[in-house]
């Protein structure tokens, strides 16, 4: 009764997998791992490094900085999520910002890079009790995950909270913006060579265009008890 399962939450940007997420870690006392933060912690770097900005933009060059830094993670009791700290820096509201998004998908198609963080993910959610979002959860990272669910809703919607979400945190952004970089992270995470987004066919579908969140942890709750009596 009530075994530890794995939760993998896959899909689209801004489809709202960190709010469900939180929800059900908050409901079952289970730990939060947000995957997409890895990636954007890895484009963080890349950015202060100015690797961008340089012509030796490669791997080869890169991977020998990233051995460099200090990367830690620590619970967050409060949160029941992790923060990553970046040589001694908390840098959970940076990786946040619209400079990391515009290049987080080129730093996510980077064999070696994924290859790290799928280990470091494995590595977190070994004890099971966990529930993982990102985009090859349930395909890559944990695929015996006992309970996988797709994420999609309308790209207006998604851009709408996504931008709200940006206004909240005082970025200087427009709809217009927000949405044509959702459209390119969309293309990017599909179109991946290595481990793209793919619905996995034993997920659950949700589609939040027109769902509340009550009604989708509503939804899920109810698989999640069935699941954890097994
Ligand atoms: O979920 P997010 O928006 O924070 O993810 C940031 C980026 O990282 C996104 O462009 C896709 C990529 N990502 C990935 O490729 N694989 C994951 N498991 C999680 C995120």
């Amino acid at each position: 009764m009530n075994q530890k399962i794995i939760i993998a939450i896959d899909g689209y940007s801004s489809s709202g997998k960190s709010t469900l997420a939180k929800a059900i870690s908050k409901k079952f006392k289970y730990k939060y791992i947000d995957s997409g933060s890895l990636y954007r912690t890895i484009a963080l770097i890349a950015i202060r490094k100015k690797i961008f900005d340089s012509d030796l933009w490669n791997i080869r060059n890169f991977i020998p900085i990233l051995k460099e830094m200090s990367l830690k993670f620590k619970w967050n009791q409060k949160s029941n999520q992790i923060d990553i700290f970046l040589n001694g820096e908390n840098i959970q509201q940076k990786i946040r910002s619209e400079q990391v998004e515009n290049k987080v998908s080129l730093i996510a198609q980077i064999p070696e890079i994924r290859e790290k963080l799928t280990l470091m993910q494995r590595n977190i959610g070994k004890n099971k009790g966990i529930v993982i979002d990102g985009r090859d959860i349930g395909n890559y990272v944990f695929p015996k995950s006992e309970l996988k669910i797709f994420m999609k809703g309308s790209i207006e919607i998604r851009s709408y909270r996504r931008y709200l979400d940006l206004k909240k945190r005082g970025e200087e952004v427009s709809y217009e913006e927000v949405r044509k970089n959702l459209i390119h992270r969309d293309i990017m995470d599909i179109s991946r060579n290595i481990s793209p987004l793919k619905k996995s066919v034993d997920s659950i579908e949700i589609d939040n265009t027109f769902l509340s969140i009550e009604e989708q942890l509503n939804l899920i709750f109810k698989f999640i008890k069935n699941k954890r009596k097994k």
